[in-house]
């Protein structure tokens, strides 16, 4: 499973670069990094070596069809983000023929998923952290995507957002997703383990009884 990170930071982006195989963002991610849109997007491009999402913000499918072209433009690795609505699926339906990336956001439904990667999206993302947050199960979501993807040979890859903790990074992985997108604290608890740290200690105290 390739892990993205989940963030518009450039500082944290330098700091696992080596560990991520992409980067996605949305509007308040960017409005958290406390930049321009275009500034930040392009220096990201800079650090990542693989897909970089950046949303669209137009309602309309002229108004994202035209965003998602310039936002193309901007390098060869950046993936526009489009909502699923019904706007959202003319867009992508015609920004597929032009050959421009497409990761279709906002995901809550196996249905939505669906439409989407018929549409023509390179990257479905289903929001598991909101739909937990509501008192559903956001891990059966990707499960059923996952399924109804295989079922068809969908070339459409599943990224797992609103990652809340690790182990909805393990469960997507055990269930087969494609991608999980993963914020910076929870990619360094992935890392951690406390046996790991006991463990260098140990072996540390009984080097210093090895005879030198
Ligand atoms: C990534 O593509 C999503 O926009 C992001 O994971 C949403 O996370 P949130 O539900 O924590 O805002």
């Amino acid at each position: 499973m390739k892990i993205f990170a989940d963030t518009a930071i450039v500082n944290e982006l330098k700091e696992i670069a080596h560990i991520i195989d992409g980067c996605t963002t949305n509007p308040s991610l960017i409005a958290k990094s406390g930049r321009k849109f275009e500034d930040v997007v392009k220096e990201i491009c800079k650090i990542v070596n693989g897909p970089i999402s950046a949303e669209a913000i137009s309602l309309d499918a002229d108004g994202m069809i035209k965003e998602a072209r310039n936002l193309s433009k901007i390098h060869k690795n950046i993936v526009v983000k489009i909502p699923i609505t019904e706007e959202g699926l003319k867009a992508i339906k015609q920004l597929s023929k032009e050959g421009i990336k497409i990761n279709c956001t906002l995901v809550f439904s196996a249905n939505q998923a669906l439409l989407a990667a018929k549409a023509g999206a390179d990257y479905v993302s289903p929001f598991v952290g909101r739909l937990d947050d509501i008192g559903q199960n956001g891990m059966q979501l990707v499960e059923e995507i996952v399924k109804v993807f295989k079922n068809y040979n969908f070339k459409t890859e599943v990224i797992v957002a609103s990652v809340r903790n690790t182990e909805h990074v393990k469960t997507a992985a055990m269930l087969g997703a494609h991608i999980a997108t993963v914020p910076y604290q929870i990619i360094k608890d992935m890392i951690k383990h406390d046996l790991t740290d006991k463990g260098i200690k140990r072996f540390l105290d009984d080097w210093e009884k090895v005879p030198k």
